[in-house]
């Protein structure tokens, strides 16, 4: 088993993905707020690289049975019911819902993977369960982060490390690449507090001015989730509890 991470998006094409078995990580916040809106009864995340295709899709699908969520410099957009915090997608708002979702580097990068033969959704909230069942499907993985702007950002690369880490204490047969390495360093140097970090980093602080410092508490609580989210057919959806391995010291 080897493991790769691609720093940004930018760093390789969607061609690269048929057969691979790849993780999307976007802590701050899409890859967060994916995992609340399943833990919380959304029946599918829909993820798309554009508004207008978000506004597309969710024209052509059941009125009440959809929402429309993302950001747009961190804001919700116009005409949308839901922003990109993940603290908005409560039980009470999307259970039973499909909920249609643009984001700026965190959609695009699970639409740029796409073509994986397995495709997951990874933040901190759900790293030790996207773990075990990486290390029972014993297939190579590719790390994917966002990143911002196609720009590398140390909070989707701590959680990469993170996920390395998690997997050689799983399988000490692991084998990594010069990207996983450094991955491995900088969560060893900076991924201790997880919410300092994530405040000190360049999108933390953005999202601070923009009074979303509940967010980066949220996304910093580790393995608070044990939903691994995949994507199939176009939509992600929560791996049945037969298909996945939970870690079982939690
Ligand atoms: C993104 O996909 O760029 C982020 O999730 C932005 C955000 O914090 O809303």
């Amino acid at each position: 088993m080897k493991i790769n991470v691609f720093f940004t998006p930018l760093s390789v094409d969607e061609l690269f993905f048929p057969g691979k078995t790849t993780v999307v990580i976007d802590v701050l916040r899409a890859s967060s707020t994916i995992v609340s809106a399943l833990q919380n009864g959304a029946r599918e995340v829909v993820p798309v690289s554009s508004v207008e295709f978000a506004v597309k899709v969710s024209g052509g699908m059941f009125g009440g049975q959809t929402l429309l969520g993302g950001e747009r410099n961190t804001k919700k957009i116009e005409g949308f019911a839901l922003g990109n915090s993940p603290l908005e997608y409560t039980k009470e708002i999307v259970d039973g819902k499909t909920i249609v979702l643009y984001t700026t580097n965190g959609t695009r990068a699970v639409v740029k993977a796409k073509f994986s033969e397995n495709l997951f959704v990874c933040s901190f909230l759900n790293l030790s369960a996207v773990a075990s069942h990486l290390v029972n499907l014993n297939n190579n993985v590719e790390i994917l982060c966002s990143g911002k702007a196609n720009n590398f950002s140390m909070e989707d690369t701590i959680c990469a490390g993170k996920l390395v880490a998690e997997l050689q204490k799983l399988n000490e047969n692991i084998e990594i690449t010069d990207s996983a390495r450094a991955s491995l360093a900088l969560n060893k140097s900076f991924g201790k507090s997880i919410v300092k970090m994530l405040s000190e980093s360049e999108h933390g602080k953005v999202l601070i001015e923009n009074n979303f410092e509940e967010d980066i508490k949220f996304c910093g609580k580790l393995n608070s989730s044990d939903i691994i989210p995949f994507y199939t057919s176009n939509v992600i959806k929560v791996m049945p509890i037969s298909n996945s391995i939970i870690n079982p010291d939690k």
